[in-house]
């Protein structure tokens, strides 16, 4: 088990590139089973949770090579099967994409029910009435979910919550479906728009993705034979625009959409930081003193949740009380209490955090509770007085490309030792 060392009060300084987005990359490599052959993708990032997906989309038949280190190619002419019960697969979230991916390519599908963060109950109703919309069976038996259909038949489907991981199998498994599927009440984070694109490029006909109403015609075949490049990760670039802030430092991100990053550029200009927008990188230089701002986390284009956590730990440097409401997950505030043990002064009720700032963080060992939370923690280590070690920080490769690696080049002390046994914190 890993752990992360961190001797804090360095101020980040530089210029740093962001990967390819998780969350289109993880819907990206399912979507390419519902393809005739093979087909490149490039900007894949190299975190676990592609591990993972590379490792069970093999186990399905798929040829896997690695072009370079984000390019790869992948070949599905072998894939024959529609049962995806790898243990593997209960490891992360984004294995639910297979559902609506074999669906769509087999009419059938058979996949062991997903793993992922705990954000307390995390419900997959709004997929299995999209299946169902579209003509399949849908059983959960033994830990499996199973889905059946004779005919895929498009039709319309409104969303009773604005669900990603809806939006995206409904996409997957209507793409092919005889007919036209109307999905409202769509999500629209970028990565829908980018499996938009992914799928349109192989020949799908997707049309309104990024905006509420996302109109499928099924077309009878995808074909392979195209080079694709994934956008650039949202929310790993508001990390590190997060981090240069927290540490009152000047970061140029670079290999971003600024437009993605409106919401989060919206807010630190509100505390009063100089936030400077270029083609496709970000400059962030922190003050000395940053103001308290009140944020509510909504559905895109609103302030992503997946930042939640990391803004949270940025506010206890503000300037007065904030406020942070979290309108996505029920229960999104598990790590505060990991921030309390470095002296992090933040009461939690119901859905809001209220964040007392003007606060010296002092190292300790904590623990990351998730995947932003993991990055959340690193950022209050960097920002505490003496030395914090953060454990569990598998959780923040599956969704961060070498993440000390970067903040070390920007000048931040970090260090992973990986061979310690200690169980304690
Ligand atoms: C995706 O999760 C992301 N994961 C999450 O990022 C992100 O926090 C979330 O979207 C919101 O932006 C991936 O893309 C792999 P949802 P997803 O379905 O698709 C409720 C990260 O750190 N809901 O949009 O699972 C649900 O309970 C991860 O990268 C239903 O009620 O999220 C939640 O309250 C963590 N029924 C809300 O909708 C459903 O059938 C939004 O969930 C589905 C969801």
């Amino acid at each position: 088990m890993g752990k992360l060392i961190i001797r804090g009060q360095k101020r980040l300084k530089g210029e740093v590139t962001v990967s390819g987005a998780k969350n289109a990359a993880v819907a990206i490599l399912p979507a390419t089973i519902l393809s005739e052959g093979s087909c490149i993708i490039e900007n894949v990032p190299d975190i676990l949770d592609i591990t993972i997906l590379k490792n069970i989309l093999t186990n399905l038949g798929a040829k896997i090579e690695n072009l370079n280190s984000s390019t790869i190619k992948v070949d599905v002419s072998n894939v024959s099967s529609y049962v995806a019960t790898d243990s593997q697969i209960s490891k992360l979230r984004a294995s639910y994409y297979l559902m609506g991916a074999l669906l769509g390519k087999f009419k059938r599908a058979v996949v062991t029910f997903p793993g992922g963060c705990d954000f307390g109950v995390r419900p997959i109703d709004q997929h299995i009435k999209g299946f169902e919309a579209l003509g399949a069976k849908v059983d959960i038996e033994h830990g499996k979910v199973i889905i059946a259909a004779n005919r895929l038949v498009g039709a319309p489907i409104y969303l009773d919550v604005v669900s990603v991981g809806a939006t995206i199998n409904i996409m997957l498994a209507a793409v092919k479906a005889e007919g036209i599927t109307t999905i409202e009440n769509a999500a629209k984070e970028p990565h829908i728009v980018d499996l938009a694109n992914f799928l349109n490029a192989m020949g799908a006909d997707i049309k309104g993705a990024g905006t509420d109403v996302i109109k499928i015609r099924g077309v009878k075949e995808l074909k392979g034979g195209h080079t694709y490049m994934i956008i650039p990760d949202q929310i790993e670039a508001g990390t590190f625009m997060i981090a240069a802030v927290a540490t009152r430092g000047d970061v140029l991100v670079k290999n971003i959409i600024p437009k993605h990053m409106e919401s989060l550029t919206a807010k630190l200009q509100e505390m009063n930081v100089k936030v400077e927008e270029f083609d496709d990188s970000i400059r962030v230089t922190g003050r000395d003193k940053i103001q308290k701002v009140n944020i509510k986390t909504l559905p895109y284009p609103g302030f992503p949740t997946d930042l939640q956590p990391p803004s949270t730990v940025l506010l206890c440097r503000a300037e007065g009380t904030s406020t942070i409401t979290e309108g996505v997950w029920d229960n999104r505030f598990q790590y505060i209490d990991e921030l309390k043990r470095m002296g992090a002064n933040i009461k939690v009720e119901g859905r809001m955090a209220v964040i007392e700032g003007a606060v010296r963080l002092s190292g300790a060992p904590i623990r990351a509770t998730d995947l932003r939370a993991g990055a959340a923690m690193v950022i209050a280590g960097m920002m505490a007085h003496g030395e914090t070690t953060v454990s569990n920080i598998e959780c923040i490769d599956r969704g961060y490309e070498k993440l000390e690696e970067k903040l070390r080049n920007l000048g931040a002390d970090i260090r992973r030792v990986t061979n310690e046994k200690s169980k304690n914190r």
